[in-house]
Formats: C-alpha cells, structure tokens, sequence
C-alpha cells in the first residue's frame, strides 16, 4: 500500500510554547522513524510558529529518512530551502492567519512564480511536490508547470459529514488520482487524515504516500509517539 510521511510541526508547536528546547522535534523525528514512517515532514512557516530554521538544518543533517520540507513560495524561504537542500519540498499556499494550511495551492494564479520556484528548487537537486486541491485544472497546470509530484488535499474528505458525502469525495480523489497517474504524476495526499479515515485514502490504486500530522502527535499525547506512530504506519502500510 502506500507509505507514511510524519509531520512533527506540532512537536515543535510545543516546545515554541515556551520558547525552551524540549520536546525536541529532531529527537521526535528519529522515533518516528523507528517506528516505520517512510519520511518526515516539517513546515516552516514564514512566522516561524513551530519549526524553526535551526530545525530544519538540524532535520537534514540527522535524519536517515526522507525529509520533505513543507514551505511557500515566499523568496526568503525559497532561498532557506535552496540552501538547506531537503530531498523534497512541498509547496503549499500560506497565510499568516490561518490555524493550518487552509485549501491547495493555486497553481492557476500563481503559476510563472510556481514555475520559477520549481526550476530554482529542482535545480538543487530538490523534489518538488505541489499541493493542491483535487481539481483537474490543478492537475493539469501542475504538469505545464513541470512539476512531477502533487500531494492532494484530503482536507473536505475528512470534514464530510454524512456518508453519501464522504464517498462523494472519496470519488472524486480516486478519478482525480487516476487522471494524474496517466499523466506520469507522482501523487501523495494529506491533511486532517485520522485513524478512523486513513485506510480508504491509502487504499486507492497507487496512492504513493501519506502525509500525516495532527492526529497522530495528538494520539502521542495518550500513548507515546513510537506507539503513535506505529497504529498509523500498520493502518497505511495495510500490514
Ligand atoms: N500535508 C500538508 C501539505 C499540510 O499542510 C499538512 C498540515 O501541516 C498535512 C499534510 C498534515 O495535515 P494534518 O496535520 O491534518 O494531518
């Protein structure tokens, strides 16, 4: 089945809330790891509200998995990741006020400065991934803008409500996934993924890999991150 990126922006989330060193993201990421994610994700916001700079230096040096750093296109962190090297970047919309990233990218807007960045990144030797809504349009200007990798938002997956709505959208990734697979696309999903609501999204024909945060640092809170980490892995694994 598919294979699981861990976010640990909230074990960060923590730690800012004393401006102190613990818990120590780093240290977190090598537990997951351990306990079977396939990479490692961490976003650093332009304001800064959980990871930090230093992290992410840090991450790439430590980590022996996969690091995707979750980013803008803002040039100053364009430049940070250019500089640090993750193995991919993921790029998403990004506003200051928002509690969590709020809706895919556009890549219809803001596309020549979507273009631009993936050359400047790519170049780097970086992946880049776009997340987007699951839109064809989107799908589309993803591949004119010659980026081989997207990561579709599950976000109004997740808030469906009712039964007939949540196979509606469970619909609508599957064709969508499919449609950009014919295309050569590498294609991941995430957000506001949970225990009870991974399995059908990591069930789809060639899903390639999860990117998963909150739920599973939320469970970590009851029963420690490598157990956390593990009943995530075993449900997207399909073990
Ligand atoms: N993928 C992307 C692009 C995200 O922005 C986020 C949230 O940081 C996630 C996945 C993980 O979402 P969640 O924390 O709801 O699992």
């Amino acid at each position: 089945m598919a294979l699981l990126g861990v976010n640990i922006d909230h074990i960060a989330t923590l730690r800012q809330a004393r401006r102190e060193f613990d818990p120590d993201p780093i240290k977190a990421a090598l537990i997951c790891k351990k306990a079977g994610a396939d990479s490692i994700v961490a976003h650093l916001r332009e304001d800064r509200r959980h990871i930090i700079d230093e992290d992410i230096i840090r991450l790439k040096s430590a980590l022996k998995v996969r690091f995707n750093l979750e980013m803008s296109i803002a040039k100053e962190i364009v430049e940070i990741a250019s500089k640090v090297k993750p193995d991919q970047a993921t790029l998403v919309p990004e506003k200051r006020q928002e509690i969590t990233t709020e809706g895919g990218l556009d890549v219809v807007k803001n596309f020549t400065k979507i273009k631009e960045v993936n050359k400047i990144l790519s170049g780097n030797g970086i992946g880049v991934s776009l997340f987007i809504d699951p839109i064809k349009e989107q799908i589309d200007k993803t591949l004119e803008a010659g980026v081989k990798i997207i990561e579709i938002h599950t976000g109004c997956y997740a808030l469906a409500k009712t039964k007939a709505g949540i196979e509606r959208q469970v619909k609508v990734i599957k064709d969508l996934t499919k449609y950009a697979q014919s295309l050569g696309l590498t294609v991941n999903a995430g957000h506001g993924l949970k225990y009870n609501n991974t399995k059908t999204i990591a069930r789809i024909p060639g899903m390639h890999e999860l990117n998963i945060g909150h739920s599973i640092i939320a469970h970590a809170v009851f029963v420690g991150l490598e157990r956390a980490v593990k009943e995530m892995a075993k449900i997207v694994h399909g073990k």
